[in-house]
């Protein structure tokens, strides 16, 4: 049985998260968004391990380390959701519960923002929540986990 952990990914250019187009993505930085995440996993008893990375291998590196000590995967693809098939197929290939978190709705921005290959494989998609986002993904999965 795996460990109680959840992975917690975050694509490129959130670690500016705070800063960045702050009218788009809000003032909360990532080390806000991961301390909170930790928070929610750990009320039901989920440790979480924090990923942030600008470059697509680095994630779909993260994404197969998951598959001997995680439970879950929360992920927030940033720019790669609209144009990695090798990070969807990295989450196909684990094989773990997915939600997929983006800040913004991205469905209400430009056009090359609606697709995602990651939501063909996710289990929720969450979109246009903030932060709070984060959290519902967290308590999605923490659900899904318990037996
Ligand atoms: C994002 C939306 C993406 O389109 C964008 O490239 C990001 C962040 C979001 O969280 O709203 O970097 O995933």
């Amino acid at each position: 049985m795996t460990e109680r952990r959840l992975l917690l990914v975050n694509g490129p250019n959130l670690n500016l998260l705070g800063t960045r187009q702050p009218e788009v993505y809000g003032a909360t930085t990532l080390a806000e968004i991961e301390a909170r995440v930790s928070e929610v996993a750990k009320e039901s008893g989920l440790k979480v391990r924090a990923v942030q990375s600008n470059h697509e291998g680095a994630l779909v590196d993260a994404i197969h380390a998951a598959r001997t000590d995680c439970a879950g995967i929360v992920i927030n693809p940033a720019a790669y959701s609209h144009t990695s098939v090798a990070i969807a197929d990295a989450l196909r290939s684990v094989g773990l519960p997915v939600a997929e978190v983006h800040l913004s709705n991205i469905h209400a921005r430009e056009e090359f923002r609606h697709h995602s290959y990651v939501s063909a494989v996710a289990d929720m998609v969450v979109a246009g929540a903030g932060p709070l986002g984060y959290e519902m993904a967290v308590r999605y999965l923490a659900d899904r986990l318990t037996p």
